[in-house]
């Protein structure tokens, strides 16, 4: 699984193969600029589910429930995720938490819209929590995660997301599980993974995490294009003859 927010990362995911695309609210950072998460809203989100899914031909598309998208009312809930389905066209929606929000996610699932889970840490609650935390050290909070991922299987999530987590309690996590546990630095052993593409191409300048592989620098070489455009364009060298139109026979 990867991020994705625009048609044309879809379409290049979906035909490398790439199993699940996301549309997470990672997109306010990566893409819109925000210093957290908790700006992006529905429409955010809707937009560019609606670019994601014009792309994917195969590949599964699970759209993230932005905050305070599912924090005002179990009805609220149903209606924003609704959407995501019905005008997003996304396979599944995705909500991050356990026990405070399980009977909003029975209800989304009672009206068969597709729930991903998402524990571990939770970046929609970075303002309460005052910062980013790995989770899974302390072992109260180990009980509680472990409990609160067997309560999700049993409502009915499709899948579970484990973010920022020990690994030894992420395999312990997916071990008593039957449903995919898709990790994002939760180690090597949950069933599959999942990264931010911003971070894997380089093309983000914000903090990236230690568990974030990057397969290449997309921002350099867009800054070397960008450059070499504005050297061309100041010396005449941009455009060439093949790039003018003209009544001159050749
Ligand atoms: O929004 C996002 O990118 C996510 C991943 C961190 C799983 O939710």
């Amino acid at each position: 699984m990867l991020t994705a927010y625009d048609y044309p990362t879809a379409k290049i995911l979906d035909e490398a193969g790439v199993d699940c695309l996301l549309v997470g609210d990672s997109l306010g950072m990566v893409v819109l600029g925000y210093e957290n998460t908790t700006r992006v809203t529905v429409a955010d989100i809707l937009h560019h589910t609606k670019a994601v899914t014009r792309a994917a031909k195969r590949a599964f598309v699970v759209a993230d429930m932005p905050y305070l998208s599912y924090h005002v009312s179990k009805e609220d809930a149903v209606r924003n995720a609704g959407l995501l389905i019905q005008e997003g066209l996304a396979d599944a929606v995705k909500m991050e938490g356990g026990t405070a929000i399980f009977s909003t996610i029975q209800h989304i699932i009672n009206a068969n819209i597709p729930v991903v889970g998402h524990l571990g840490l939770l970046p929609q609650s970075v303002l309460r929590e005052g910062g980013y935390f790995i989770k899974g050290k302390a072992e109260k909070e180990i009980k509680k995660m472990k409990e609160e991922a067997l309560k999700l299987q049993e409502m009915g999530v499709i899948a579970l997301t484990l973010e920022s987590m020990i690994a030894e309690v992420a395999q312990e996590i997916t071990e008593s599980l039957d449903i995919p546990v898709i990790g994002i630095g939760a180690g090597k052993h949950t069933d599959g993974q999942v990264l931010v593409y911003h971070d894997i191409i380089g093309y983000y300048h914000g903090y990236i995490p230690q568990f974030v592989k990057q397969y290449a620098n997309v921002a350099e070489i867009a800054e070397k294009a960008a450059k070499q455009y504005v050297e061309d364009v100041k010396n005449g060298v941009f455009p060439s003859e093949e790039h003018i139109f003209t009544n001159k026979k050749k």
